[in-house]
């Protein structure tokens, strides 16, 4: 384990903003995250795995940054139906998808291309085409960075919901460093393709459920999400900048009478949920930009960076999206990202 000081972010973000961290250290194991620990004299703690779901407000971050590079994987269960797989919380979300495919296990698939680390799968409740991560966690190995206690959290402790977990309880933000994350995943492939255009791209193509396979629902997805995100190395986001909100059925009654063509699934009991792309698009902000940050073209719930733009830059974008949405449709929008001060 080696400390950096003044250590620039840039790569480490995927809105590609300048940032320079006081100091950063990448850690493998619970005796490097103690040792980094050590060194750590106040100021605050940031963990980042690839910074797909971080907006840098000030280019400076005074504390440490701490980075997992762990990426160990083992089978530590199988029977008939499945196995647990135990992986490092360093490993690139995506590697891990394929490897997993790789090895006939299933589960993942519709998670496929999703930037991000399996560290941060396990705390962002990762989520695209009607799956989550979280159905798929069985444990997670972590360190509470309050007092250096190294915890096994298990699937009922994590609280999972839509792009929530215990992690990201207001009071446990940025207080914990994964190590390990096991997921549970089937022998069996059960495909799920009711959501978000894999039918209809299903069906240009002439692919039909009997003959779909796992490797081929991957390769749709990812050719979905490419057609729809913007890659991180070519045009600066944190994909969907928004969560999609949650409304009450009465709510969804009256803007679905005003508004026919409102996209929205069902939430749960007495729940709505409605696409923050759709509110968007609506207010006419596809491809807009507000000086150097503005709407994808493509996809109206990410905010990109053209270019040279600041972390005021993209919330000023927000801002004004936040205030057309809740104009319209009297919706307040939910930023996704976590704002970095
Ligand atoms: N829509 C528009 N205009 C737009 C965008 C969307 O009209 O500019 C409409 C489309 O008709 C579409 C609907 O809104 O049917 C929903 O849009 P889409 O399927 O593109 O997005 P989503 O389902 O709301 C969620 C996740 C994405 C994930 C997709 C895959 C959230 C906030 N986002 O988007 O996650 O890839 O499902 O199904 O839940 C991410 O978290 O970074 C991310 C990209």
């Amino acid at each position: 384990m080696t400390i950096r000081h003044h250590y620039a972010l840039d790569h480490l973000n995927t809105f590609g903003l300048h940032c320079m961290a006081d100091s950063y250290a990448e850690y493998t194991d619970f005796n490097d995250l103690t040792a980094a620990l050590q060194t750590h004299k106040g100021g605050k703690m940031l963990l980042v795995g690839s910074g797909s779901n971080l907006l840098f407000m000030q280019p400076e971050f005074h504390g440490m940054v701490l980075h997992c590079t762990n990426r160990d994987i083992e089978v530590v269960k199988e029977d008939e139906t499945g196995v647990e797989i135990k992986a490092g919380a360093g490993w690139i979300w995506d590697d891990f998808v394929a490897y997993t495919l790789k090895h006939c296990w299933y589960g993942l698939e519709n998670l496929s291309y999703i930037p991000g680390t399996t560290g941060a799968s396990a705390v962002q409740n990762v989520g695209a085409f009607g799956a989550e991560a979280g159905e798929f966690i069985k444990e997670v190995e972590c360190v509470d960075l309050r007092n250096g206690e190294l915890k096994i959290l298990c699937h009922d402790d994590l609280d999972y919901a839509y792009r929530h977990s215990f992690f990201k309880r207001e009071e446990e933000l940025q207080q914990w460093a994964i190590l390990h994350v096991t997921y549970r995943l089937s022998r069996k492939f059960t495909p799920r393709l009711t959501y978000g255009g894999v039918l209809k791209e299903m069906e240009r193509r002439n692919i039909s459920a009997d003959t779909l396979t796992a490797e081929s629902l991957r390769e749709l997805i990812i050719e979905i999400r490419k057609s729809k995100l913007p890659e991180p190395d070519e045009v600066g986001s944190a994909g969907s900048f928004f969560k999609n909100p949650v409304v009450p059925t009465s709510q969804w009654e009256e803007l679905k009478r005003l508004y026919p063509t409102l996209v929205s699934y069902p939430a749960g009991e007495g729940l709505m949920k409605i696409g923050a792309g759709w509110l968007i698009d609506q207010c006419g902000w596809k491809g807009k930009n507000i000086g150097l940050a503005g709407v994808y073209e493509k996809q109206a719930l990410v905010i990109v960076n053209r270019g040279g733009a600041t972390g005021e830059d993209i919330l000023r974008v927000c801002k004004a999206v936040q205030t057309d949405v809740f104009k319209r449709f009297g919706i307040q929008l939910q930023p996704e990202v976590n704002f970095i001060d």
